[in-house]
């Protein structure tokens, strides 16, 4: 049985990345899990659970991992732009603009939360493959940088943006031909990808561009993957959009900034070895002088879109333990009070999470579970195997490294109401997401008035 306590392992205090838990993970005088200068139990017991919590010092550790990773070895211009899919709301864009960074935003909900968190158009970049005019316009009067993913984009700016008025911000994303399996990549000249243009249409657009006076081409931008562990698929990226970029000069486009996109990996299970955040805009800061330099190009101003490594671990989900139902010779299940509403990344990845008591986690484990979710689909697994100590109803579970993707893909299915978040840093805790009420799962409910009478 498994016998490490998560939150010791791996600690890499420089690039949060690499740990399974929050850089701010201690224990008690009891050897109770605290976070942030909280102890987890009495956060659950507070604020209810399921109950997302993410640590302050963690966010902006992985922050200026970034930054100083640059200021080291990048001697050009640069700009992180955190990808607020993996986590959103007025306080992460609030916090992301207090660390200098720009925002990648995907929707018009994206782009308001990222405003009205204090986040200046300018450094707002609006991705998306099929971008509605709404946001589009949305896009062009708060200056936002808009990425062009394919014709439609054009088509739709042509119209959109009189002539008269002072051009939008463009960057272009293209499908390099490098995919990423996590652990795997290939290189393939054409990519089965919804995102971007292909290569081979580049010089046309780059020609189409040129008449169009609504347009500044400013950039290159692709995006390779996510969850990836090698440093190779960046280090093969660079060299391609170097190539772009060259070509867009030559058909007169001021390009000057490179947008290698996100993708460094995170730590959920003791097996997983992401490189740090160091390494990463190491490899890619040094491919990226050799590119320039042997183009006889002038350095590009270098952005990238970390998501998933800025705010993973920085989040542990709490939930209580309930239901126990043991079918002897072939599992144990432990019930949760959460599951697939809060975390969807089990059953639509099967990505594997790692857990343990919140107020006992160094006891020895007694017995292998499965940890179930509360809804109707026997799918709805948290983690399939997991050996815990003997978990008594009420007790308080912490799944780490669930700062990513859990709170911005969490869903009302079975008309659950979504957990708040708490903010924790020295010892003090807030609420930054509010609980959603069961009445409020009916705010958008009508009945119609030939209904009524049936009630
Ligand atoms: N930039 C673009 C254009 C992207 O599409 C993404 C992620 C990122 C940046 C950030 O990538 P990251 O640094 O987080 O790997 N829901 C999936 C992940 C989907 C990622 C989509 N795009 C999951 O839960 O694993």
């Amino acid at each position: 049985m498994e016998t490490r306590a998560p939150y010791e392992t791996g600690t890499d205090l420089l690039s949060p990345n690499r740990n399974l838990s929050p850089i701010s993970t201690e224990l008690d005088e009891n050897g109770r899990l605290m976070v942030g200068g909280c102890r987890l139990s009495e956060l659950a017991d507070h604020y209810g659970t399921p109950l997302y919590v993410l640590d302050e010092a963690t966010l902006r550790q992985s922050c200026f991992a970034y930054r100083q990773a640059f200021e080291r070895h990048y001697p050009g211009k640069f700009l992180t732009v955190y990808a607020s899919k993996a986590n959103s709301s007025l306080m992460m864009s609030c916090l992301i603009s207090s660390e200098g960074f720009g925002l990648d935003v995907v929707s018009a909900g994206e782009l308001i939360t990222g405003l009205e968190g204090g986040v200046s158009g300018d450094r707002i970049l609006l991705h998306g493959n099929n971008k509605s005019d709404q946001e589009l316009i949305l896009a062009y009067k708060n200056n936002v940088t808009i990425v062009i993913d394919n014709q439609h984009d054009i088509d739709r700016l042509s119209e959109l943006i009189p002539s008269e008025l002072p051009p939008v911000n463009i960057m272009l994303r293209f499908t390099p031909g490098i995919e990423c399996h996590t652990h795997e990549y290939i290189r393939t000249g054409h990519l089965d990808s919804k995102f971007g243009f292909d290569p081979e249409q580049l010089e046309n657009i780059f020609r189409q561009l040129r008449s169009c006076k609504w347009a500044k081409l400013i950039g290159i931008h692709a995006h390779i993957g996510s969850q990836i562990f090698e440093l190779g698929p960046h280090q093969d990226l660079v060299p391609v959009m170097a190539d772009a970029m060259l070509m867009a000069r030559k058909f007169g486009h001021p390009v000057q900034d490179l947008n290698i996109g996100g993708g460094l990996g995170i730590r959920y299970v003791h097996s997983d070895d992401p490189p740090s955040i160091e390494s990463w805009v190491k490899v890619i800061s040094e491919a990226v002088i050799s590119a320039f330099r042997s183009r006889n190009m002038p350095l590009p101003r270098l952005l990238c879109e970390p998501g998933r490594s800025l705010v993973a671990t920085a989040g542990v989900t709490l939930y209580r333990v309930g239901a126990r139902k043991n079918i002897p010779g072939i599992r144990t299940y432990l019930s949760l009070d959460g599951g697939m509403s809060d975390n969807p990344r089990p059953i639509t990845y099967q990505s594997l999470y790692t857990a343990c008591l919140a107020d006992r986690p160094l006891v020895k484990p007694e017995e292998r579970v499965t940890l179930a979710g509360k809804h109707c689909e026997s799918g709805d697994v948290i983690i399939k195997e997991i050996d815990l100590p003997y978990a008594s109803t009420g007790e308080i579970l912490v799944v780490f490294s669930t700062g990513a993707y859990n709170s911005s893909m969490s869903s009302n299915y079975n008309r659950i109401p979504r957990p708040a978040t708490v903010l924790v840093q020295a010892g003090h805790a807030e609420v930054v997401q509010r609980r959603e009420q069961p009445e409020e799962i009916l705010r958008y409910d009508l009945l119609p008035e030939r209904f009524k009478e049936l009630k």
